[in-house]
């Protein structure tokens, strides 16, 4: 496996994907190719697209999941393996130009890697000093200097609490907008964070964290490129495919679990309404009725893995629920229906 990330709870989403040869995969979030090079490992005989947004990433993806086995057998000689260098949300797009409408499974693994921590001049961390930068694509020019030193107060302060709950989000904004200087460094942010959740205590150490986390997520977009490659994740899915989703902090979980919630109900009509209007068919039948945790031995040998959660989900069959008119649970719904 790939020294540059270890796959979260890799084992689980394997199983959980129920990999079948010749069968079409994706990996949306390929990172240092640890889940991909599971994936293979464990049916090499699939056809993998695996997407990341960021270039580094890709580049070592490849070294990973290209170099030679001892037995001979490359991927590299395999025409099923494919590394696409694109946001997720791109998917549909780049899936459609290479003649794919549907896929089999998919597999999101959320956040950054470790590599992106751990790499000091992408600007993640507030451990490391370097340019304010958080881009995971490094062809987008919004960056989080840009953010810290041009938004308003008032929004850079709704960042900090909706991203991250921060309780002194108003004060952490106005006190880096008294900055006389533009902040252009890590250094320079945590410093400030510090002059409002003090130094040196378990604080100030949870508020640089959350600061930097709710950056983070603004700077990339995150969420709202979630929400959309999940919906068009689920329409991708050919009946009896997979979606399996590791999240690593509530946000990116609510927005998993109510998309699967959404997807897995006949109706979304209000209650108040007796006669289901809305015609919406379920697409998903949930597979973890609550969401998956990494074991104690897991979190114990990768601390990265204490926070994760995964959530799968399995497409139904089409016309799964043709003719139906009524609300299910209503009145005028079939007998033994729920
Ligand atoms: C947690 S890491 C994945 C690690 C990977 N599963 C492994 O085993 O090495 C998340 C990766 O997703 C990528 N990423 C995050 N958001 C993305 C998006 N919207 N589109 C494409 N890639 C994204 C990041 O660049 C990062 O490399």
């Amino acid at each position: 496996m790939s020294a540059f990330h270890t796959p979260v709870m890799a084992k689980e989403c394997i199983d959980l994907l129920n990999l079948r040869a010749g069968k079409v995969y994706v990996d949306a979030t390929t990172g240092g190719g640890g889940h991909s090079a599971a994936m293979l490992e464990a049916e090499p005989e699939i056809v993998l697209y695996c997407f990341d947004q960021d270039e580094q990433a890709v580049k070592v993806a490849e070294q990973v999941l290209f170099t030679k086995s001892a037995d001979g057998k490359s991927p590299e000689k395999s025409p099923s393996v494919e590394l696409i260098k694109a946001n997720f949300v791109q998917m549909r797009t780049e899936l459609a130009l290479r003649k794919i409408k549907g896929i089999d499974g998919i597999l999101f693994d959320l956040g950054v890697s470790s590599h992106q921590l751990d790499n000091a001049e992408r600007g993640f961390s507030f451990e490391k000093d370097a340019p304010l930068d958080m881009r995971m694509d490094a062809l987008q020019t919004y960056t989080a200097f840009n953010a810290v030193n041009e938004l308003e107060v008032h929004q850079l302060a709704k960042i900090f609490k909706d991203y991250s709950d921060e309780l002194n989000a108003t004060r952490i904004a106005r006190a880096i907008e008294r900055a006389e200087k533009p902040i252009s460094t890590t250094k320079e942010l945590a410093r400030i964070i510090e002059t409002v959740a003090g130094t040196g205590t378990k604080e100030s150490l949870k508020a640089k964290v959350r600061i930097f986390q709710a950056l983070r997520i603004h700077v990339n977009s995150e969420l709202e490129y979630l929400e959309s490659a999940i919906v068009d994740a689920i329409n991708l899915l050919n009946p009896g495919g997979r979606i399996v989703v590791l999240s690593y902090h509530s946000l990116e979980d609510r927005i998993i679990k109510q998309a699967f919630r959404l997807a897995a109900q006949d109706c979304i009509c209000p209650a108040s309404i007796m006669m289901c209007v809305c015609k919406h068919q379920r697409q998903l039948k949930i597979l973890t009725k609550s969401p998956l945790c990494a074991s104690e031995a897991e979190t114990k040998m990768n601390p990265r893995s204490r926070s994760a959660k995964l959530r799968a989900a399995e497409k139904v069959g089409l016309g799964y629920n043709k003719g139906k008119e009524f609300k299910s649970g209503s009145k005028y719904a079939a007998k033994g229906e729920k």
